[in-house]
């Protein structure tokens, strides 16, 4: 059993959906902390529902990023954090909070990788007029959206769709890849080799 630190800024359905996995047993792994840098974000609500602790680190409410990012590696490290999931978490990591949890940190992506990394991609990917979209998991490294990928899943783009309705349809896949990313690292299943990530 492995302990998660899922961090995030808003809605937090993939935070439902990793908590959802791990108390049906579907994923050797336990929610220990949930971290958000924004009041407002729901998926705080969420992790209450749930008895998870939480805890809101505010950017602006400290010196720089480097000392906001050492508070977030000590609540880490207080939960004894061996997965670092970053679940709709709006922030580009910083060397602080990615040395500690470097090949041990998560990002799940609204795209399929390397195609438009970054933010309002269901847009971009819509106004491009892509046929397909996706979402991918990948592990977190040094830059935004390029680290080696554990897991993708495909959809189609319609016709009639909108932001919304693409989204959506790209949220649904969201909701399983993640959790299935989560369990193949508790299982120690995954191996990086360059940009490559193997499953054994
Ligand atoms: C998700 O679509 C996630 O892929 C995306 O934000 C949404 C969060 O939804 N993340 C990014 O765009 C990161 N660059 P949620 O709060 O309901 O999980």
């Amino acid at each position: 059993m492995i302990n998660l630190g899922v961090l995030i800024s808003g809605r937090g359905s993939n935070l439902q959906a990793i908590i959802d996995a791990c108390e049906k047993g579907e994923i050797p792994a336990k929610v220990a902390v949930v971290i958000s840098d924004n009041p407002e974000a729901y998926g705080l609500t969420r992790a209450k529902k749930h008895k998870i602790a939480t805890r809101l680190f505010e950017k602006n409410k400290f010196e720089d990023k480097n000392t906001y990012e050492l508070e977030i590696v000590k609540t880490l490290e207080e939960h004894k954090v061996d997965l670092v999931c970053l679940a709709g978490y709006m922030r580009i990591v910083g060397p602080a909070l990615l040395s500690s949890y470097q090949g041990k940190m998560m990002n799940i992506h609204p795209a399929l990788l390397p195609s438009f990394p970054g933010l309002n991609v269901q847009k971009a990917a819509l106004n491009y007029g892509v046929k397909v979209s996706g979402a991918t998991v990948h592990f977190v490294d040094d830059d935004c959206d390029t680290g080696p990928i554990i897991a993708q899943a495909a959809v189609p783009v319609l016709e009639n769709d909108t932001e919304e309705t693409l989204s959506a349809r790209i949220l649904e896949q969201e909701h399983k890849i993640y959790p299935q990313a989560i369990k193949l690292f508790a299982q120690g299943r995954l191996k990086i080799e360059g940009r490559r990530v193997k499953i054994k």
